[in-house]
C-alpha cells in the first residue's frame, strides 16, 4: 500500500519533471531565428496553392509522408534541425553593417567565419540549384533542399533577418509587447503574427491567411507580376527580397522601438501591413520559384 502510493508520487514528480524538462528546452531553443511556426506556415500554404500542375506534382513527391501533402506542416523543419545540423544555423539570415541600409551580397553573405555565401540568400541559390536537378541523378537529397528552400524563402522576408549586425537582427534589443518582456526579432518572428490572430481572426491561422490570399488577389494584384518576376531568367532572386527586407528593418522594425521602449497598438497596428505584405511575397515568391524550378 505504502508502495504503491509511494510509486504514484514518484510517477507524480516524474510528470511533472517531464513537463519541466520540456517547457526548460522551450526556453534553451527559443525560435530566434525565422518567423514562428505560423509565419512560415502561411508564406508556404500560399505558395501551394498557387504551384502550377508539374510544380504541385514535384512537391507532392518530394514532401514526407507525415507531412500529407500539407507543406505548411514542415516549413518550420529547418528550425527543428538547426540545433543538430549546426552548419545550417547561419544559412537563416544575413548581417548587414549597421544603419547602412542596405544588401550586398559580397559584402554580406557570410558566416562568422568568414565562409562566402553562408547567409540567407547563398541558400537560397544553393537549394533552387539543388532543386533543379530534379529528376535527374544527384547526390542531394531533394525532400532537404526543398525544406530548406522553402523555410529560407519564408525567413529572407522577415524584415529583421537581414537586420544590423551589432543587434544581432534585433535579437538583442530588449522591449516590452505590452506588458511582457520581449526581444525585437522575436515581435517580429511571432507576437505580430499571434497578435493579429488572437485580435482579429478567432486566433485562426486560416483566417488570417485567407485574408492574406484575398489581397494577393484584389489589394496586391497589381504588384503581383513584379514580385514574382526575376531579371535575366534566374529561377529565383533572393538578393532583391533581402534588400527589400533591410529596407523594411529600417523604414518599419527599428523604427521607434529602441532597447527599453514599449510597443503597444500604435507599434502593432501600424506594422501589421508590412508584415502582411511581406508574408504575402513570401508566398508569391516561393510558388514563382518552385514553378520556375519545376517548369
Ligand atoms: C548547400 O547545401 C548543402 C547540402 O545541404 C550544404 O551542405 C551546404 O552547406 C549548403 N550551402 C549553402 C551556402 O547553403
Ligand atoms: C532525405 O531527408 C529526409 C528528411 O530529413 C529524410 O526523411 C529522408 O530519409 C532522406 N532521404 C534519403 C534518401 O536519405
Ligand atoms: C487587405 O487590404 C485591405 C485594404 O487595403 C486592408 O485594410 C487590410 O488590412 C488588408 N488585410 C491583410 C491581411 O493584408
Ligand atoms: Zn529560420
Amino acid at each position: 500500500m505504502i508502495c504503491v502510493v509511494k510509486w504514484r508520487r514518484n510517477m507524480e514528480y516524474y510528470h511533472k519533471f517531464q513537463l519541466l524538462a520540456v517547457v526548460s528546452l522551450m526556453f534553451v531553443f527559443p525560435n530566434a531565428q525565422g518567423w514562428g511556426e505560423d509565419g512560415h506556415a502561411i508564406i508556404c500554404r500560399i505558395a501551394q496553392s498557387r504551384l502550377s500542375d508539374s510544380a504541385a506534382e514535384a512537391v507532392k513527391n518530394l514532401l514526407p509522408a507525415y507531412a500529407q501533402n500539407d507543406l505548411g506542416n514542415v516549413c518550420s523543419w529547418a528550425d527543428h534541425v538547426r540545433f543538430y545540423l549546426h552548419w545550417s544555423a547561419p544559412l537563416h539570415f544575413a548581417d548587414t553593417p549597421d544603419s547602412l541600409c542596405n544588401f550586398q551580397y559580397n559584402r554580406d553573405c557570410m558566416d562568422e567565419n568568414g565562409e562566402k555565401g553562408r547567409c540567407v540568400v547563398g541558400a537560397i541559390n544553393n537549394y533552387t540549384t539543388q532543386l533543379l536537378d530534379y529528376g535527374k541523378d544527384t547526390q542531394y537529397n531533394l525532400t532537404q533542399a526543398l525544406l530548406f528552400l522553402s523555410h529560407f524563402m519564408g525567413d529572407v522576408h522577415q524584415p529583421l533577418h537581414v537586420g544590423f549586425t551589432s543587434d544581432k537582427g534585433g535579437n538583442l534589443i530588449n522591449v516590452e509587447w505590452y506588458t511582457r518582456k520581449q526581444n525585437l526579432h522575436h515581435i517580429w518572428d511571432v507576437n505580430i503574427i499571434e497578435t493579429a490572430e488572437e485580435r482579429f481572426y478567432n486566433s485562426d491561422i486560416n483566417g488570417f491567411t485567407n485574408a492574406i490570399q484575398e489581397n494577393i488577389t484584389k489589394t496586391w494584384s497589381g504588384q503581383v507580376k513584379a514580385w514574382e518576376t526575376c531579371n535575366s531568367n534566374q529561377a529565383t532572386c533572393p538578393e532583391i527580397y533581402a534588400s527589400e527586407g533591410i529596407k523594411a528593418a529600417c523604414q518599419s522594425a527599428y523604427k521607434d522601438a529602441p532597447e527599453g521602449s514599449v510597443l503597444e497598438d500604435d507599434y502593432f497596428l501600424s506594422r501589421l501591413p508590412v508584415v502582411s505584405f511581406r508574408l504575402a511575397q513570401g508566398g508569391v515568391r516561393l510558388a514563382a520559384t518552385l514553378n520556375r524550378i519545376f517548369g
